[in-house]
């Protein structure tokens, strides 16, 4: 079993990628570390508390707090999608009793890379400020760890915060350009111009067979689903976080080829792009592996599936 840790900003989608990798049981989730992102620090820490609670894993999975705002920047939130409570009103009376651990979530991921040399696979969900945090306190991490999927960015579409612009890296592009020239053997972007074809219809809620599980589906989604309407046309919930997961625990769900890519992090209008160059203009080192297609229809199948196991 590959050694996982997630990275979330929980949110939504974030919400439904922790469910997904703890239901699937085919990893060992050696933490959960949260950032600020869609929600404030305490909020994502809350929610993913909420959530293992909900899964009944919370005395299994330590969850550990990280960043508390960007590396240079303004937090920005994401409420008007996720919600003031970051998971769609979802959950709102649950009583929580886990606590984060006492420990710094960057220092966290250093420990277990360390721990687990060439092992330990990241999982990133939200703006990258706790990895590039724990590289620039201790730069080998970026070849002492197996691999670092992250959802961020977008290649050829359109962005979701700006034109340009994906939201996680948005947030914090000088966290993302960090992460991208560490020298990380296998990095994969999982952007949305394959996240944006994983849609959870109400149909495949409806095949939700688990009562807790479809009804928190239900009720978390709700919301997201109708804002998606109003931008994309479609109605459902794209499972953004979820794919990353996804691609961890299968790398044949999606199609992947190998670019260089850089972010802008000085642009008036265009902070946040991810710049993938198809075409090898800048002479660089391809550093990313590129998520340029997906088989949505193969991992919403699985989803559902392990959702209701
Ligand atoms: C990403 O931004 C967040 O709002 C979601 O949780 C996801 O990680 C999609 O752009
Ligand atoms: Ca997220």
């Amino acid at each position: 079993t590959k050694k996982v840790i997630l990275d979330v900003d929980t949110g939504i989608d974030d919400a439904l990628g922790i469910i997904l990798a703890v239901k699937s049981r085919q990893f060992e989730i050696l933490g959960i570390t949260t950032t600020n992102g869609n929600v404030s620090l305490e909020t994502a820490t809350t929610n993913t508390c909420k959530i293992l609670t909900m899964l009944e894993v919370e005395h299994e999975i330590p969850v550990i707090k990280g960043a508390s705002t960007p590396l240079q920047r303004q937090a920005f939130f994401e409420h008007r999608i996720h919600g003031q409570d970051g998971l769609g009103g979802a959950l709102a009376d649950m009583v929580v009793t886990k606590q984060p651990e006492d420990q710094f979530g960057p220092d966290f991921l250093i420990e277990q890379v360390k721990a687990y040399p060439n092992e330990v696979t990241l999982v990133m969900t939200g703006p990258l400020t706790n990895l590039a945090l724990a590289i620039e306190k201790w730069p080998e991490l970026a070849s002492e760890v197996e691999e670092v999927i992250f959802m961020g960015g977008v290649v050829k579409g359109v962005g979701n915060v700006t034109p340009t612009s994906e939201y996680n890296m948005y947030v914090d592009p000088e966290a993302a350009k960090v992460v991208l020239h560490a020298g990380i053997p296998k990095l994969t972007l999982v952007g949305l111009d394959v996240t944006r074809q994983a849609l959870l219809s109400e149909e495949h809620i409806a095949k939700l067979t688990d009562p807790v599980l479809a009804d928190y589906v239900k009720v978390s989604t709700a919301d997201y689903s109708k804002r998606y309407f109003e931008r994309n046309g479609v109605r459902a919930c794209a499972l953004h976080d979820p794919l990353a997961v996804g691609v961890a625990l299968q790398k044949e769900f999606v199609k992947t080829e190998k670019y260089y890519v850089d972010v802008e992090t000085k642009s008036e209008i265009c902070d946040g792009q991810t710049v993938c160059d198809f075409q090898d203009r800048m002479q660089q080192r391809r550093n990313v592996d590129v998520c340029v297609d997906v088989n949505s229809k193969a991992f919403l199948d699985m989803f559902v599936q392990t959702l209701n196991t």
